[in-house]
């Protein structure tokens, strides 16, 4: 089992380039189903979840080549329409399959999916969309099985807005004669990604980044040569690192419209942020100010992939910060750990009162999902002596090579045995 080591007193800098976006480019490669050519995406990352999402495409059987970091998915021989648990079981973004498979096939089975345990992640609302778009889905043995023969578009409004939910409906919607209109849809920079992925290669989907998306049927897809956004989580992280160590980092590879909220909320922290095209330079010479509360909502609200690595930067700065969690009910697992290292925080259900203290210390803890995972390596920065981490595994499902990056960066980090 794989570890992290990192030790403190190092601030960070330099700049470094911001890896293509592990949750665009999940539905991406679910997408690439539909295309009746070849899909090239350029710059995939090592990531354990994109590994997954490649593994499934070679057992429906698509042929998958790597070159580098640029991948070719040929998909017009796929003939199966079988996600199995033994795939599907550790990622959640197995589940847009079941919009690719059933708008191509007409039918798709596909096993629940798994995912990062961070509370329960219902997936009502993509099974409620795909009925009413007249699919038909019978749940038995851990499977969805899904008959789309008599599919039909339609309007649907989401009860709430959902990223997964909403990829899931435009990938299902994209091939059926007419027009399909999603309402409440969910904002994020990754559903606009899909819609520009599709509509490269021929879809039309319309209205993506609102909350209305409308989708006008095509007969087929083509090749495409894509580039995926920047990761804005990865850049963000690396930031609160900066902020974290007192340091001044420049990420490039990210548009700073995706990370406005956590921007701000930097600056408010006293971090000097300069923004230019798709670069963002933070710079933080003093320890940060305590933010007087977080709350995570939908984008363009606080994400609430950010709120793990601002937990660790609250448990530094200088007062008391209130933390709502408003999208997912188990987010605060690295809490005890970070209470391990000396932290100040109080948590009670989805609300944490964290109170800075001047400094950790490093201890042997454990991550227990990808985001709690890396808020513990940044707090880790920013502790006395050595901290280990453990269950790496985590941490590498959307994080190519952390320590090589904060390495760069000037940390003193490995990964050990
Ligand atoms: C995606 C991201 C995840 C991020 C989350 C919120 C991927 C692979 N993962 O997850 O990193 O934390 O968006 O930005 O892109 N919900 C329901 N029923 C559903 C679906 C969702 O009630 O059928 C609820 C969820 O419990 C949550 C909220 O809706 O409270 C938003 O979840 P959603 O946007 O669907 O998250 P994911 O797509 O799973």
């Amino acid at each position: 089992m794989e570890k992290l080591r990192v030790h403190s007193g190092h601030k960070l800098f330099g700049s470094l380039k911001a890896c293509s976006s592990k949750n665009a480019l999940l539905p991406i490669l679910a997408g690439s189903v539909l295309s009746e050519g070849e899909v090239t995406l350029y710059s995939v990352p090592n990531f354990i979840d994109i590994q997954k999402m490649i593994e499934i495409l070679k057992s429906l059987g698509a042929k998958v080549t790597k070159f580098g970091d640029i991948i070719f998915i040929d998909s017009k021989n796929i003939d199966r329409f079988f996600v199995s648990h033994e795939l599907g079981k550790d990622i959640r973004g197995s589940i847009v399959f079941l919009g690719a498979l059933i708008s191509r096939f007409k039918k798709a089975c596909v096993s629940y999916p798994g995912g990062c345990n961070i509370g329960s992640r219902p997936i009502d609302l993509h099974l409620k969309g795909l009925k009413a778009l007249g699919v038909k889905i019978v749940e038995e043995h851990g499977y969805l099985y899904c008959d789309g023969k008599d599919m039909k578009p339609t309007t649907f409004t989401f009860e709430k807005q959902s990223v997964g939910a909403t990829q899931n409906l435009i990938l299902a919607s994209v091939m059926l004669n007419g027009k399909t209109t999603l309402k409440n849809c969910a904002k994020e920079p990754e559903v606009v990604d899909l819609a520009n992925f599709l509509n490269r290669m021929g879809a039309k989907v319309c209205g993506a980044g609102t909350s209305q998306i409308t989708i006008y049927g095509v007969e087929k897809l083509k090749s495409v040569n894509y580039q995926v956004i920047g990761d804005r989580i990865v850049a963000g992280t690396y930031l609160t690192a900066a902020a974290i160590t007192g340091g001044d980092v420049e990420i490039c590879n990210i548009s700073p419209k995706y990370l406005f909220s956590v921007l701000k909320k930097l600056a408010y922290c006293g971090c000097n942020v300069v923004t230019k095209n798709d670069k963002i330079r933070l710079t933080a010479t003093n320890r940060c100010k305590a933010l007087q509360s977080i709350t995570t909502g939908v984008f363009p609200k606080f994400p609430t992939d950010m709120q793990s690595a601002f937990l660790s930067l609250m448990a530094v700065s200088n007062g008391r910060c209130k933390i709502y969690e408003r999208l997912f009910d188990g987010r605060f697992k690295q809490v005890p750990d970070l209470v391990k290292m000396g932290a100040k925080i109080d948590v009670n259900c989805n609300f944490a009162s964290v109170f800075g203290v001047e400094k950790l210390s490093g201890a042997d803890v454990s991550a227990t999902d990808l985001r709690a995972g890396a808020g513990l390596v940044l707090a880790g920065l920013n502790a006395d002596g050595y901290t280990t981490i453990d269950n790496v595994h985590y941490i590498d499902r959307g994080y190519d090579h952390i320590e090589r990056d904060l390495s760069i960066l000037g940390a003193e980090i490995e990964r050990i045995e």
